[in-house]
């Protein structure tokens, strides 16, 4: 499983998306959270931004929606470019009919838990998804601490996806950070989130090199 490293911008001088950007460049995907001020009680922004991040061409957009009604808005991330665009199991529907609808789009489909939602109930539907985001924090905010009892439901997660035989992600966000890291990759994760982390390093490329290599050891 390949072990990629998505920073968050939710944290970075937007004002210098194109230079934030660029300070990144080493990293898989930029992560850009949309939140809605509905599903979270945070609003930071919507499609023209992450539009404008993908236009810019630096690096593939994982678009991270912590939206209500993604069933009506996440096939708008798929048009834009976006290559991953992942929606809350907590928020969604119909999720196999969205997830298919992403992936129709030419996305790849995540399905992302909050702290306090199970894998189990989803088991069935992971076929229909490339990566599922296991919150290592209540969504909302950038820079809180990781939770590092989410460590069994990875677990959990990574054994249930062995049993398919698929290709499928764990995505692990928010509190990632060179403390925490290691921990979530020994759980089973492979795809890691680093907001603040990174982007307060005072070398933000050195950061996600050092990310790298400390997951490096853990590979499954
Ligand atoms: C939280 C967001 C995260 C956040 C991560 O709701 O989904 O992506 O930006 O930030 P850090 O790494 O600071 O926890
Ligand atoms: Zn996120």
């Amino acid at each position: 499983m390949k072990q990629v490293i998505h920073p968050s911008i939710l944290n970075c001088d937007i004002a210098d998306l194109k230079g934030e950007l660029h300070k990144i460049r080493n990293a898989d995907m930029a992560h850009v959270d949309v939140m809605d001020n509905h599903f979270v009680p945070n609003l930071s922004w919507g499609l023209p931004v992450v539009e404008a991040a993908h236009r810019l061409g630096i690096l593939p957009i994982d678009s991270h929606l912590m939206i209500a009604d993604p069933d009506r808005w996440a096939p708008g991330y798929a048009e834009a470019g976006c290559a991953s665009v992942t929606f809350h199991a907590e928020a969604a529907t119909a999720p196999i009919r969205l997830a298919r609808e992403l992936r129709r789009l030419g996305a790849k489909a995540g399905l992302a838990l909050r702290p306090a939602t199970p894998i189990e109930p989803f088991i069935e539907l992971l076929p229909e998804f490339d990566m599922i985001l296991i919150m290592t924090v209540e969504p909302g905010f950038g820079g809180q601490a990781f939770l590092d009892n989410m460590m069994p439901k990875v677990r959990r997660t990574r054994e249930a996806i062995s049993a398919t035989n698929l290709d499928i992600s764990i995505q692990v966000d928010g509190g990632v950070s060179a403390k925490t890291i290691e921990i979530a990759a020994e759980a089973g994760a492979n795809n890691f989130v680093a907001g603040s982390a990174v982007f307060t390093a005072d070398n933000a490329y050195e950061e996600v090199e050092k990310l790298r290599a400390l997951v490096a050891k853990h590979s499954h």
